[in-house]
Order: structure tokens, then C-alpha cells, then sequence
């Protein structure tokens, strides 16, 4: 598969370099040159400017620091029509009780993603575990899919599977902001020493 990597930093690196040991073909862009040349070497992939990055992708991964990717992907618009689009940021920001999501009260970040790029079918994915954990995923661990494209999703379920993880169906894009708050609050119990799997009992004692 053809993949556009937006951003150079942790997550396009992680993402990155599984999809380039699984194969794929893959253009990395961003806005400092240097950056993206020497993380481009590491990923095993091409590096290009934002506008090529996002042509040359079947899927492209929005990897950027998340205020700033409504500025970067709303231009290429007309390049990411058509396109599987995945949106791996978390809206979160320290607030005077922890971690807070920045967009409490309004769209989800994935929603803001699909409002910018109107033809682009975007899916929420990765957003809940680290960088780290994609570099090198446990076994067993499921990423919940948010989006309403039935292509894009059998494009992300792949690429999943491809990082060595389990594509877990979440629902329609309008759920993405459920697996962005999941996020805020693992976050949270994980920086304070809590494990907040602890939270969930087994689907077969999920009813009593
Ligand atoms: N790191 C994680 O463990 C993790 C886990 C889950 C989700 N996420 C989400 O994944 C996304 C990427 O995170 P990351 O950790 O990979 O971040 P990162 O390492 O800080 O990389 C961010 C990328 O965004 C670029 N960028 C920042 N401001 C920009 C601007 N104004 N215009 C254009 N490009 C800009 C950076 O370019 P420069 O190098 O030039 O600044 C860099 O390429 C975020 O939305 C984050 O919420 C991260």
C-alpha cells in the first residue's frame, strides 16, 4: 500500500517504520527539512513536502501536533479527497485537575479533521497508547476504529494488524470523541501510577 506520513516526531516514526518493515511504500513529510530527511532514513521511507506526502497516500496518518493539523491538512484538501485519512491525535492539554481535553463541549478532533478535508473518509486510530507501545506492540492489544467508510476502515483495520495489533470496530466517526476521551483518562490513571485496565471486567462478566 502507498501511505503519506504528516508530521516527523514520535508517532510517524512508531507508525512508520512497522509499515515500512510490513512492506508498504511510504512518503513522510514535514515542515523542517533536516527533520524530515534524517526521520524519513530511519522510518525506511521517502521524504516529501506536506502536499506530496498526502497525494502518494492510499492512507495517510495526520501525525502532528494536534493544534497545529487543522492548519496543515485543511489545504490539502483537494489532495486528501478520496483518501483514508487517519487521525492518531489526542485534543489534550494540563488542566488545573490533570489532563483535560481541549475540545470538551464540541466536536471531536476527528470531526474537526473531516470538517476541514470534506471529501477525505477519516478514521480514529492509535490515539490511545504511546508511541512507544506501537514501536514494539504487546500481543493482544486491540485499536479501537472510529469512521464511516467502510474502505477506509478494511485500509486501517490492514494497517493495524500489519503493527502487530487487533483492529477493535469502535463505530461511526461521531464515537471518535468517546475514544478520545478514553484516552484522557488512561492517560490520566497511568501518570498517576493507576492501571486503568483494571477498570473493565472480561466481555463475559461485562453483564453481571
Ligand atoms: N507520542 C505519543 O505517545 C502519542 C500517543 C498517542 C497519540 N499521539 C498524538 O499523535 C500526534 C503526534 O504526536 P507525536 O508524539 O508524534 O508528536 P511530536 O513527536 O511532537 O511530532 C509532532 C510533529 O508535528 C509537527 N508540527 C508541530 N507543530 C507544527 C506546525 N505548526 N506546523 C506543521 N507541523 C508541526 C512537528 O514538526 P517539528 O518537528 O518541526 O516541530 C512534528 O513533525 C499528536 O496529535 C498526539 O496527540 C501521540
Amino acid at each position: 500500500m502507498r501511505i503519506g506520513i504528516l508530521g516527523a516526531g514520535a508517532m510517524a516514526e512508531a507508525l512508520g517504520a512497522g509499515w515500512a518493515r510490513a512492506g508498504h511504500d511510504i512518503v513522510v513529510a514535514a515542515r523542517d527539512a533536516d527533520r524530515v530527511t534524517a526521520a524519513a532514513a530511519r522510518i525506511g521511507a521517502r521524504a516529501g513536502t506536506f502536499a506530496e506526502a498526502a497525494a502518494h497516500g492510499d492512507a495517510v496518518l495526520a501525525a502532528l501536533l494536534h493544534t497545529a493539523t487543522l492548519d496543515v491538512v485543511a489545504p490539502l484538501a483537494g489532495a486528501l479527497a478520496g483518501r483514508a485519512v487517519i487521525d492518531c491525535s489526542n485534543p489534550v492539554a494540563a488542566g488545573p485537575g490533570g489532563l483535560m481535553l481541549t475540545t470538551d463541549g464540541g466536536p471531536s478532533a476527528a470531526r474537526r479533521i473531516a470538517a476541514a478535508v470534506p471529501g477525505a473518509h477519516v478514521v480514529k486510530a492509535f490515539n490511545v497508547c504511546a508511541a512507544e507501545v506501537w514501536a514494539n506492540c504487546p500481543g493482544g492489544l486491540a485499536v479501537p476504529l472510529c469512521g464511516d467508510d467502510a474502505g477506509a476502515l478494511d485500509v486501517v483495520r490492514a494497517l493495524v494488524t500489519d503493527v502487530g495489533a487487533i483492529p477493535l470496530d469502535a463505530g461511526g466517526l461521531d464515537r471518535a470523541g468517546y475514544v478520545e476521551a478514553t484516552a484522557a483518562f488512561a492517560i490520566g490513571v497511568w501518570f498517576a501510577g493507576g492501571d486503568p485496565r483494571t477498570v473493565l471486567p472480561r466481555v463475559e462478566h461485562a453483564q453481571g
